[in-house]
């Protein structure tokens, strides 16, 4: 989605606004605009497209003077990638420049009514509204009229702001959508996301719901709606640009799935002490555990199919009743839920407009959520009841995986934790499951050695039209990620399907050539699956089987195979899920499509 740099300081400010925008690129982007203020007057510089084109027009910024200004990356919502609906957006005088993250919901009705008024439109966006209620709305200052206007935007937004006359102030507000101050010497910074920034500076404030920062060279000071001031606490950043560089690898998405080993070894380390799984993090009773009736998940997309996965193992051990929902659709059917039932939101950003709302809803309805995320002090993690953070690290490509495979990680120690609690697991069964989730991360990395072999394979297939992705049970709650890593980054159409319910119709489309990826990792429904490739090879389609080492009986149904080491059943997807990651992204490669930041994705969907 779309990204904000601001900067304001002694530094010639575009080329540092442009860096910025670089490295919010992986928010996925369609063009990228700056304005400065150069004491007199706003230097606004946008263009359709790559930052380079804006690199090229600006001389990398070095052609714009002004040591304050605004800079953005802009995900198409209201109006076509253009020059004229790229950010910044100024008002009709150019007195005020704004850019912005999110969604202006009732954007028509303020322009209709500014238009009666007299105020001229240039600009198909939403966000032109909030620059000419500024200069419509201006009371001689600015913060004030900042605040007057905010209760008339309806939706979730994030903005940063700059009025012509004072060119010592940039103004941001965050209703909704992430936003940083970057805290400099003599210096400051604004952003939507921390890499953005991590090369100037460690220490940041993150803006909470309805708080207002004025940034100035030598301060900072954040508001509330009613111009109180608000106390932050500095946040120091821990983790390094390293980690949020591509450390020799071509693509992010490949170090990624590279570093899946370390991210499930760091989110489990801490929570496993005596072979006894700890979730401090969790403050229900267990008293409270137990009177839940239902569990409730909420995410979308990747996190949705955790949710999937989720849905069956909490079922087999825990045997309490589990909705999986995609979070755009949850708030929606006014959903059964009280304080009865059990809520867990599940997002790597913690920023997912959607997911969010469907916490809140769930919240709303006397429902206590426990928010797995990954991105500390992200909206959903501060105002869930609880948080288990996943420890996967920045993850920067779009396409997820090593977040995928953390959230997978806290889901086990959710069930073994919870399934205690229950007297719903034996203590052998117990002993069981901690080993096997503590030799995962060893396990994953038996799967990664076999990258050239997988890359191999993908070499083969990449030109296929259609995949079909087929598993039953928990298989069939991996195939779905198997599919969508696929199709977001090769644009190879494919779908995912219970291996049972391909002949209820889908089978029609199975004909000579047809790729099937059957994953056949789960030993009780082995000999099924088998049947099941059979029925689509005798159609003309090629199998890859995925299953567990010394399976014969896979080898000799699949027209090829990738073979991952054996687990317990629940832990099965972990393993699966990693050479769908490494087929997906080289088929991908072997197409030359830009993986890290597919066509039309965002990163962070920050709009519902
Ligand atoms: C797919 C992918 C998306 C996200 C989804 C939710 O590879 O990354 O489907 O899983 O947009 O995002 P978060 O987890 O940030 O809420």
């Amino acid at each position: 989605m779309c990204g904000i740099v601001g900067y304001i300081g002694d530094e010639q400010a575009a080329p540092i606004l442009i860096d910025g925008l670089e490295k919010l690129k992986y928010r996925g982007y369609d063009s990228a605009g700056v304005c400065t203020n150069d004491g007199e007057k706003f230097i606004v510089e946008k263009e359709k497209g790559k930052i380079e084109v804006l690199r090229k027009s600006t001389g990398d910024g070095k052609k714009i003077s002004g040591t304050v200004g605004i800079g953005h990356t802009r995900w198409a919502t209201h109006g076509e990638p253009s020059k004229i609906n790229a950010h910044p957006h100024l008002s009709r005088s150019g007195s005020f420049a704004v850019v912005h993250n999110g969604i202006i919901e009732n954007y028509m009705e303020l322009k209709s009514e500014l238009s009666q008024n007299g105020v001229k439109f240039t600009s198909a966006t939403d966000t032109e509204v909030v620059s000419q209620l500024l200069e419509y709305y201006y009371s001689g200052n600015l913060l004030d009229t900042v605040i007057k206007i905010m209760p008339m935007l309806k939706g979730s937004y994030a903005l940063g702001i700059m009025y012509r006359e004072n060119p010592d102030e940039i103004i941001a507000v965050r209703k909704g959508s992430p936003l940083i101050i970057g805290i400099g010497e003599n210096e400051n910074y604004l952003a939507s996301d921390v890499p953005a920034i991590l090369d100037k500076t460690r220490n940041i404030y993150r803006l909470a719901a309805n708080e207002i920062a004025v940034i100035r060279r030598d301060s900072i000071t954040v508001y509330d709606t009613d111009k109180n001031v608000v106390e932050k606490s500095v946040e120091t950043i821990e983790w390094s640009m390293d980690a949020a560089a591509k450390d020799g690898y071509e693509h992010f998405m490949l170090k990624e799935i590279m570093e899946q080993p370390k991210a499930v070894h760091n989110t489990i380390a801490e929570r496993i002490k005596d072979g006894k799984v700890v979730l401090d993090e969790i403050h229900l009773t267990p008293e409270q555990i137990r009177n839940f009736d239902k569990i409730n998940i909420v995410a979308c997309g990747s996190a949705y199919h955790v949710g999937v996965v989720a849905k069956y193992i909490f079922e087999k051990i825990l045997r309490k009743p589990v909705e999986v929902d995609v979070a755009s659709e949850f708030k929606y059917r006014n959903p059964i839920i009280d304080e009865k039932t059990l809520t867990i939101v599940i997002s790597q950003s913690g920023e997912t407009a959607d997911t969010k709302e469907a916490m809140y809803e769930a919240q709303r309805k006397g429902s206590y959520a426990i928010a797995i995320v990954n991105v500390i002090g992200s909206a959903i993690a501060t105002d869930a009841n609880d948080v288990i953070y996943t420890l996967a690290g920045p993850e920067i490509a779009v396409a997820t995986t090593k977040a995928y495979s953390a959230q997978l990680a806290v889901i086990y120690l959710m069930a073994i934790y919870f399934g205690d609690i229950l007297g719903k697991i034996s203590e052998e069964d117990y002993k069981n499951y901690v080993s096997e989730l503590l030799a995962l991360p060893e396990k994953i990395k038996l799967i990664l050695k076999k990258t050239e072999d997988i890359k191999n394979i993908a070499s083969k297939l990449f030109a296929r039209k259609d995949v079909f992705f087929i598993g039953r049970n928990i298989d069939y709650a991996l195939s779905l990620e198997g599919s969508l890593k696929l199709k977001e980054i090769s644009y190879i159409h494919s779908e995912a399907y219970g291996a049972g319910e391909l002949k209820h119709g889908t089978i029609s489309l199975i004909e000579k050539g047809t790729l099937v990826i059957a994953l056949a990792t789960y030993e009780d429904l082995h000999e099924k699956i088998c049947s099941n490739i059979e029925e689509v090879q005798s159609r003309g389609a090629y199998v890859l089987g995925i299953g567990c080492e010394n399976r014969q009986h896979l080898s000799h149904a699949a027209d090829s195979t990738i073979f991952i080491p054996k687990t317990c059943d629940i832990m099965l997807p972990s393993l699966a899920v990693v050479p769908m990651q490494i087929l997906a992204y080289y088929m991908a490669r072997f197409k030359g499509c830009e993986i890290d930041t597919p066509r039309n994705l965002a990163k962070s969907v920050t709009v519902e």
